[in-house]
């Protein structure tokens, strides 16, 4: 077996200064996919420089787009308009980015060409008939491994019809899958979540210039327009800030401040929980750019209580369980977590692995179906957990080790760079006693 990438974090400390994280994730992926369909060049800035990102920007690469950087953030898209993309010569491997692979699903759907899309271990686990099936009303032909898990081998030279699609989920990828395939679709192609998901897909397509009809939880668009090439930047990434938050909560003696963080309404449920639990928490300096609210976050230590968490904010913090859930063990009473049962199909089964690592450092977790419950106060013990290759959960771990009595030692964590790339160098200037190394 190949060695694994090893955190190794002492105990204590505490987290302090003026920091700012890398670009979000969800619109680093969507600003490749709009610059490239638009016409004319789409400049980017603030782009992640992370794996998953990198995936999409190299998967339209390979279907003939130009795309100059990243450097220090700056891309530049030249786009070749709705119907340029070429055949790429090979399967696009989208290694550990279920984003890349569900939304790139519906816009390779309408192309005139085949594709097969594929990804690491972990994508190759994910369930895709969630985009398939619906695909599939839309006249597209996306065919699955018989357990409905990639490759996806996409067939081109369909003709789509718009649908009025009703979620089962409450999933962004898949509604931005079929406003992509939309784009393509005859007529009118409308989806309808069963609780709101983040809607950048929305916000940068009215920014590219095509009507987007939104109508409370129904969002709807005609097939059959043109994107105008925009300007983009991106804003610094709420879920990797969450870590930060998190730590600063929990460290006494913290105080740090998160710059030019999206806090797009349909993102902030970490906020929102965080402050329900007693969390000092504050916004400064609210603008926003691009389509986009940001702001600067500054977290201070202080005691935290548990949490029922609202089960309107799961979605909203859907990416920061991980983190949420050291934030719990650390709270004073119970944490209860409920209808999260999506946190099982993550990059890894998010409740399993979670409340097994936080066992291991001594933290009253207890799994259940669809969440979990935490009671929580004291400290955590130190030892080895295994992140299984999951981004946020290696991160939210390293958190941790700021409340833990002796090191914490994490395995399987090279898939940090997927959202996060300069993770340890940015906590280590935080005060975060923190090294990589291999074990
Ligand atoms: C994402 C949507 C979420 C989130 C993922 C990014 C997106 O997934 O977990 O990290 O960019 O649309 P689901 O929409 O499947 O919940």
């Amino acid at each position: 077996m190949s060695e694994s990438l090893q955190f190794i974090i002492e105990p204590g400390g505490r987290l302090q200064g003026t920091l700012r994280v890398p670009g979000d994730k969800s619109i680093s992926h969507r600003s490749i996919m709009l610059g490239a369909l638009a016409e004319g060049v789409t400049e980017i800035t603030g782009f992640l420089e992370g794996a998953d990102s990198l995936a999409t920007l190299n998967a339209f690469r390979a279907m003939g787009v130009d795309i100059e950087g990243p450097e220090a953030g700056r891309v530049t898209v030249h786009g070749v308009g709705l119907h340029g993309l070429k055949a790429p010569g090979a399967p696009l491997d989208l290694g550990n980015s279920g984003t890349s692979m569900r939304l790139l699903a519906g816009l390779l759907a309408a192309q005139p060409f085949d594709t097969v899309l594929t990804g690491d271990e972990s994508l190759n686990r994910r369930p895709m008939r969630r985009v398939t099936e619906p695909l599939a009303l839309m006249g597209a032909q996306v065919d699955t491994s018989p357990d409905g898990t990639p490759p996806l081998h996409i067939h081109g030279g369909h003709r789509l019809h718009g649908i009025d699609y009703a979620m089962p989920v409450a999933s962004a990828q898949v509604k931005s899958c079929l406003l992509l395939a939309g784009l393509y679709a005859e007529g009118r192609t409308c989806v309808t979540e069963p609780a709101p998901t983040r809607d950048h897909t929305e916000r940068m397509l009215a920014g590219f210039g095509w009507p987007v009809a939104v109508a409370g939880r129904r969002v709807c668009v005609d097939g059959g327009g043109r994107l105008a090439a925009a300007r983009i930047e991106v804003p610094a990434d709420i879920s990797s800030a969450a870590f930060f938050m998190v730590g600063a909560a929990i460290a006494p003696g913290s105080r740090v401040t998160l710059t030019h963080v999206g806090i797009n309404p349909t993102r902030i449920g970490v906020i929102n929980i965080l402050r329900a639990m007693g969390a000092r928490l504050a916004l400064a300096n609210e603008r926003t750019v691009g389509g986009e609210p940001v702001a600067d976050i500054t977290v201070e230590a202080g005691p935290l209580h548990g949490i029922r968490i609202p089960a309107e904010q799961v979605p909203l913090a859907i990416d920061e369980f991980p983190v949420l859930f050291v934030a719990a063990a650390l709270a004073e009473g119970e944490t209860v977590l409920t209808g999260a049962r999506e946190l099982r199909v993550k990059e890894s089964d998010r409740i399993q692995v979670m409340a097994d690592g936080l066992r291991v450092l001594g933290a009253d977790a207890t799994p259940t179906e669809d969440g979990m419950v935490i009671r929580g106060g004291g400290g955590f013990t130190g030892g080895r957990v295994d992140s299984h290759g999951d981004h946020r959960i290696a991160m939210a771990f390293a958190m941790a080790a700021l409340r833990a009595a002796g090191p914490v030692t994490i395995d399987r964590c090279e898939n940090v760079d997927t959202s996060f790339p300069g993770f340890v160098a940015l906590a280590r200037e935080a005060g975060l006693d923190i090294r990589a190394g291999h074990g």
